[in-house]
């Protein structure tokens, strides 16, 4: 008999099709996240699942699931799951690292140069018929080159944005909870503590996980500490920034802009009233969204279910204590 799947969202089909050969699968179609008790209906039958992001996996979901034996999470982060319960009742739990890295650090650098440049603004003014002349007054924004980039978490998409902010002749600073001397040398990027990384940095970007540690790290006191030109860009998890921080700062023009593609809660809600300023330029959840790199996620979480249901230890698990349960 073959192993049962339960996919949560449609995938890239180069992925369904692997799942094809060696599994009984049945997929969630519908456009928005698979329904709770959809999910609880299913799970007790299921050897394996492929979870999204947006799926949250407690507990109770694996209280349900007496057979299962993976949750292959198809993005590197994995908040949305409970590890400690998986690991607990001896469930794997794998994450997608490093097929996304580059492609998210291109999107942060998109970001932070549209803040900067203000082409978003751009883009309505002109479909807005705004544009009535060109002006020596019109839309300035800030230079990217030779300015500061301030980056907070020095990991695998860090120092990918490190390494566009240094072509872009940018100064380069880190703050990370454990120093990396190695790239420091590498990357040509210095290490500053929190604090003094916001006073000096004319572009934040944001790369660390959530974490109970980092839920709102950036606050009332962090924007307080920045400059009031600073732009903020944050590709990682909404919950680092304190949304009701960051729409008084930006509302107060306490600091200059903000770009994101992530938010608390997401979906934002259409009557959330950081959508209703100038100067948050806000996209849906999108920083790994090419074909070629979803594409290369869900082969990876289906690679790592597989291995999972075959006994291997998978490629990318998160919780390899789960193994010796
Ligand atoms: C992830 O994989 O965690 C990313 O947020 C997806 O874009």
């Amino acid at each position: 008999m073959k192993p049962k799947v339960y996919v949560n969202r449609l995938i890239p089909e180069e992925a369904l099709k692997k799942l094809v050969q060696s599994c009984d699968y049945r997929i969630w179609d519908g456009e928005l996240a698979v329904p709770r008790d959809v999910l609880l209906r299913e799970i007790p039958q299921i050897d394996a699942l492929l979870s999204l992001l947006s799926d949250k996996i407690d507990g109770p979901i694996m209280d349900a699931a007496p057979k299962l034996r993976v949750i292959s999470n198809m993005a590197v982060g994995f908040d949305n799951i409970d590890v400690r319960e998986a690991t607990k009742r001896g469930i794997m739990v794998c994450n997608t690292p490093g097929v996304l890295t580059e492609t998210t650090a291109d999107f942060a650098f998109a970001l932070l140069l549209a803040a900067a440049r203000r082409v978003a603004e751009g883009d309505r003014n002109v479909k807005e018929g705004k544009w009535k002349t060109w002006g020596p007054m019109i839309l300035l924004g800030q230079d990217v080159h030779h300015a500061t980039l301030g980056i907070i978490g020095l990991g695998r998409i860090g120092a990918e944005v490190a390494k566009r902010g240094k072509g872009f002749d940018m100064k380069v600073i880190y703050f990370d909870t454990t120093r990396r001397p190695d790239l420091e040398k590498t990357l040509g990027v210095e290490y500053r503590d929190l604090k003094s990384l916001l006073a000096e940095s004319d572009f934040i970007t944001i790369h660390t996980p959530l974490l109970p540690e980092t839920n709102h790290l950036i606050s009332k006191e962090q924007f307080e500490t920045m400059k009031k030109t600073a732009i903020l860009v944050n590709t990682a998890r909404g919950p680092i920034v304190d949304p009701k921080a960051l729409y008084d700062a930006l509302r107060n023009r306490r600091i200059a802009y903000a770009a994101l593609d992530v938010t608390e809660p997401e979906p934002i809600p259409f009557n959330d009233p950081l959508l209703t300023l100038g100067n948050a330029l806000i996209v849906p959840h999108i920083a790994s969204a090419s074909v070629a790199t979803r594409t290369k996620m869900a082969t990876m979480a289906v690679d790592n279910l597989l291995a999972a249901l075959k006994g291997e230890r998978p490629p990318h698990i998160v919780n390899p204590e789960a193994l010796a349960k």
